[in-house]
């Protein structure tokens, strides 16, 4: 039955909204009382949910609402939700798509998800209860990701007495948070889910109330349509099965599109005009937000993946560093200055977030300094891409103006972010191409250049190696210079210590001064401890293939602290030396590098010997 409701209203207009309130403000019961009464729970549905009461329901062997909402089987004895279901239902007037989402804190992430594209939020509170921490939380996230329209359900009337000036309290006590956040469209509405008075119908027990029941108001409000903005679209990638056909495929993320329509290809700003709108069944006279086809234009333009198609008045903009919010959802922290994968549509770039600006108790509202984001936190920051990227505020399109960070060696989602502008500041900074170049400077020093990255604990013997190295190159007549930890520590780096995002900025810089120093012809030699694969990877990314030689020095802690050269490792244990490296600050083995010295094995002049000579191998099959 619901099914054929559903496509006899295929052309009705589509609702997505999201439901937020706490576990125990009755969103589930709410849900499904708006599901069961507007009648459309497939009939098999409804016989495992007769079932489900029948076993664990907390109703008395009525059905509970709130069982066919919540998912998993093992979620339901808990009584909680902890993902997003995402509800089909449809009215005769309109068709509608609601995603549940858990109301604990630590699940800001199915939040961000469900709220992504909703167009309203359902902000549920229990009467009894007020405008909680939690209910702040989910208006502000609803407001951040870009939700406008805002329901706020006061549920549990039944158990206030349905008093009018409990309700008109907790909806002006809203309100006044709202207005923080600059949300204007507020539809306050009591009701009471259990027995469903103003859920579907507005029943009678409050009389005193004129407006229209939740089921209602949701037929009849008015949001904003994707296909109502501006044409955009992004292009996966360019079409070419012969010479006579060149077609952009990709998905129209806002606006709609005809044959004929100018366009603009961002970045270029070249103009053309759509010629054909083609699709696996025919070609289209028309197509709007949501589609995926394959466009062609009537001129031939430089067109790659990446770039985006718009129309021609007021086209996205283009930039490579940004301020954004970024939403944390791993374990493992944010910290400034390392570098994450950006994707945002079409486009993946490296990003790197330096400086964090503050984060945001979404409690207060109030701002807060900040070093790094945990889990869950939200933070302003400065974004630096490697590439250009076509975007818009968030604010003025959620799809060009989104994006995740991933991880680059778990590829793991690790946050989201939302575009706030573009910051101009390198606008004008062009790489300046110099007629002496990086080979030609090698050539006169009669070498190659490159960089052997030492990395291992304290106390390895990296520095001892180096050293060594460093001595039999110059004995060999080539030009050489020495990055070491202490050392550089002493000096460019003297403001900073040893938490985990004080290293990665060390590193940061030691990788540029080293870049520097590739690009003087030099054999570059650097000591670090360089405890993090990320960054690793960053300075490994910075330098041609055959450049980079990671080589680890690899002395198990437990030698490293009986050699304990410098003392600091009895300091450590003593817990008079914080964040000591494999004390308690981690340090992360190399994975695959170029070279490996067991220190146990090996001494420091054979190390060195072996390495030269590993260098020379690879620098002569480069050669080859
Ligand atoms: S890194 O982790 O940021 O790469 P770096 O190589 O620059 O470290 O500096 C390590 C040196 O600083 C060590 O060899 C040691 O002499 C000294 N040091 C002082 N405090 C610490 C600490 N908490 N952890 C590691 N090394 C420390």
């Amino acid at each position: 039955m619901a099914d054929a409701v559903l496509r006899s209203h295929e052309q009705q207009s589509l609702l997505r909204f999201i439901t937020c309130g706490s576990v125990d403000d009755g969103k589930s019961t709410l849900l499904g009382r708006l599901l069961y009464e507007s009648q459309l729970i497939p009939e098999d549905q409804l016989a495992a949910l007769k079932q489900d009461s029948k076993r664990v329901g907390t109703r008395g062997g009525e059905p509970d609402f709130a069982l066919l909402v919540d998912g998993l089987a093992a979620e339901r004895e808990q009584g909680i939700t902890i993902d997003v279901a995402y509800r089909f239902f449809a009215t005769a007037k309109r068709k509608f798509i609601a995603a549940d989402t858990p109301g604990h804190e630590q699940y800001t992430r199915n939040m961000v998800t469900g709220a992504s594209t909703a167009q309203l939020a359902v902000i549920l509170l229990d009467a009894r209860q007020g405008v909680l921490t939690q209910t702040r939380r989910h208006t502000f996230l609803a407001s951040l990701m870009g939700i406008s329209h805002l329901v706020l359900a006061v549920n549990k009337m039944d158990l206030v007495g349905y008093a009018r000036e409990t309700f008109e309290k907790l909806a002006a006590d809203y309100r006044a948070f709202a207005a923080l956040l600059g949300l204007k469209d507020i539809t306050a509405i009591p009701l009471s889910a259990v027995h469903g008075d103003n859920v579907v119908h507005r029943g009678t027990n409050m009389p005193w109330y004129p407006g229209p029941a939740l089921l209602e108001y949701l037929e009849d409000v008015v949001v904003d349509e994707a296909q109502a903005q501006p044409f955009r679209f992004p292009v996966q990638w360019v079409s070419r099965p012969n010479a006579d056909f060149r077609g952009f495929a990709g998905q129209i993320v806002s606006g709609t599109v005809r044959p004929g329509d100018p366009v603009r290809v961002i970045p270029g700003g070249y103009e053309s005009r759509i010629a054909r709108i083609v699709t696996a069944g025919g070609d289209l006279a028309g197509a709007q937000a949501g589609q995926s086809v394959t466009l062609t234009l009537d001129s031939q333009l430089a067109v790659s993946r990446g770039d985006v198609l718009a129309s021609s008045d007021a086209p996205p903009q283009v930039a490579r560093q940004f301020e954004a919010t970024i939403i944390w959802l791993h374990e493992q922290p944010m910290l400034q200055g390392r570098t994450y994968l950006l994707k945002s549509q079409t486009t993946t770039a490296a990003a790197t977030v330096t400086p964090l600006k503050h984060k945001i108790n979404v409690n207060t509202l109030e701002r807060l300094p900040a070093e790094r984001l945990e889990l869950n936190d939200i933070g302003v920051c400065e974004i630096q891409l490697d590439r250009d990227l076509v975007f818009e505020p968030y604010a003025v399109n959620r799809a060009l103006g989104g994006f995740i960070l991933i991880d680059r060696l778990t590829n793991n989602t690790v946050g989201a972010g939302l575009i706030h502008f573009a910051l101009r500041r390198s606008q004008n900074l062009h790489w300046q191409v110099l007629d002496i170049d990086k080979q030609a400077r090698a050539r006169q020093k009669d070498q190659r250049a490159c960089v052997l990255w030492l990395t291992g604990l304290s106390g390895a013997g990296k520095s001892t190696i180096a050293n060594r190295i460093e001595q039999l190159l110059t004995a060999q007549g080539r030009h050489t210079y020495l990055l070491d930890g202490d050392n550089v520590r002493h000096g460019l780096n003297k403001d900073l210590g040893f938490t985990a995002q004080d290293r990665v900025e060390n590193i940061r810089r030691v990788a540029e001064v080293a870049h520097l120093m590739v690009d003087a012809g030099l054999m570059v030699l650097v000591s670090f401890i360089s405890p993090f694969r990320s960054e690793r990877r960053m300075a490994r990314d910075l330098f041609a293939p055959g450049e980079f030689f990671e080589v680890f020095i690899d002395t198990p802690l437990a030698e490293a602290e009986r050699r304990d050269v410098k003392g600091l490792y009895a300091k450590a244990r003593r817990g008079e030396l914080k964040n000591f490296t494999g004390i308690d600050s981690p340090y992360e083995i190399p994975e695959k590098p170029e070279i490996r010295i067991d220190t146990t094995t090996m001494d420091a002049h054979s190390a060195a010997q072996w390495i030269i000579e590993r260098v020379a191998a690879v620098q002569r099959t480069g050669d080859a």
